[in-house]
Order: structure tokens, then C-alpha cells, then sequence
């Protein structure tokens, strides 16, 4: 059976990408399409692999409701061949994924994440390393959305 294939990315995979892939495996198995797809997501950068998510987004995830079960790893060539759709959290990350391949099959599968829902006024996912609690409240909240408008374009 063929499974569409989704990789979010971000730059460290601790904090926006992990809980965008807890998001949308949550929404897929929720519609009875577990087996449909496979989730995995990852960093631009080095600096987390192998380590479980920030320990804020676990903790605010779970306030929300939604288990995360990930360890960091970096983004590879590879993936330009596995997966499908690769959606980036920002333009920085978009840049990083795509100054990696000069194939058009490759770049066409890169996307910002907030563009998918045309009724979203901003395109990128803000980085809450730095931020407050509120910060990562919003994150999951503009990452529910966008995951579901994804998973109601891709099914
Ligand atoms: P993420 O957030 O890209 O959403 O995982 C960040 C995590 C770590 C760092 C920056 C952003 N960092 O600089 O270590």
C-alpha cells in the first residue's frame, strides 16, 4: 500500500517540528488513517541529535493533550528521495533545506507549512526557544491549525 509521506522540519527538532509531527499523527489516527502515512520530522541543524524534544514543548503539549515521542536528528539527502511533502516551519529553514539540492523534483516538495491554509494572513511558524510560555502556547496552536489544513488537503 502506498503511504504518503510527510517530514516536517525546523532548526533544532525540539521544539516546532516534533510537535507538528505529534500533531498530525494524532489528526491521521484520529480519521482512521494511521496506516495511510508516514510522519517522521527533523532539524536543519546538528545541535539536538538524538535528544528528546524541549522539555517546554513536552510540557505544553501534554497540557493540550498531545503525547510527543521523538529524538532530534538532522536533516538528510536522503529524505529529498523519501519523502513526498517537506514542510518547513520558516523562511530560514526553507532556505537551509533548499540551498541543499538544485533538483526541481527535490524543490518542489519543500513547502512552508502556513502556506498550505490559504486563510492563514502569515506564512511562517515563530521560533519560541527564546520566548515565554505564551510563546509556546501560540506555536501549538498555529501548528493545530496548519496540520489540519494539511491533513484536509493531503487526504
Ligand atoms: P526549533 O527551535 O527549531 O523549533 O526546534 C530551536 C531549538 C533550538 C535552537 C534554536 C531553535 N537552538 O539555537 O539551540
Amino acid at each position: 500500500m502506498h503511504k504518503t509521506k510527510v517530514l516536517f522540519v525546523c532548526l533544532g527538532n525540539i521544539c516546532r517540528s516534533p510537535l507538528a509531527e505529534a500533531l498530525f499523527k494524532h489528526k491521521v489516527t484520529q480519521a482512521g488513517l494511521h496506516d495511510s502515512f508516514l510522519i517522521d520530522s527533523c532539524g536543519t541543524a546538528n545541535y539536538h541529535v538524538g535528544i528528546p524534544p524541549d522539555a517546554r514543548t513536552i510540557a505544553n503539549a501534554k497540557q493540550n493533550g498531545i503525547d510527543i515521542n521523538h529524538l532530534g536528528r538532522q536533516f538528510s539527502m536522503d529524505d529529498f528521495e523519501t519523502f513526498d511533502h517537506i514542510l518547513v516551519m520558516d523562511k530560514q529553514n526553507l532556505k537551509n533545506v533548499l540551498r541543499l539540492t538544485s533538483k526541481e523534483q527535490h524543490q518542489q516538495k519543500v513547502k512552508l507549512l502556513r502556506s498550505i491554509d490559504t486563510s492563514d494572513d502569515e506564512n511562517e511558524v515563530p521560533d519560541p526557544y527564546y520566548g515565554t510560555e505564551k510563546d509556546f502556547q501560540h506555536v501549538f496552536e498555529v501548528l493545530d491549525k496548519a496540520t489540519a489544513a494539511l491533513l484536509y488537503q493531503l487526504k
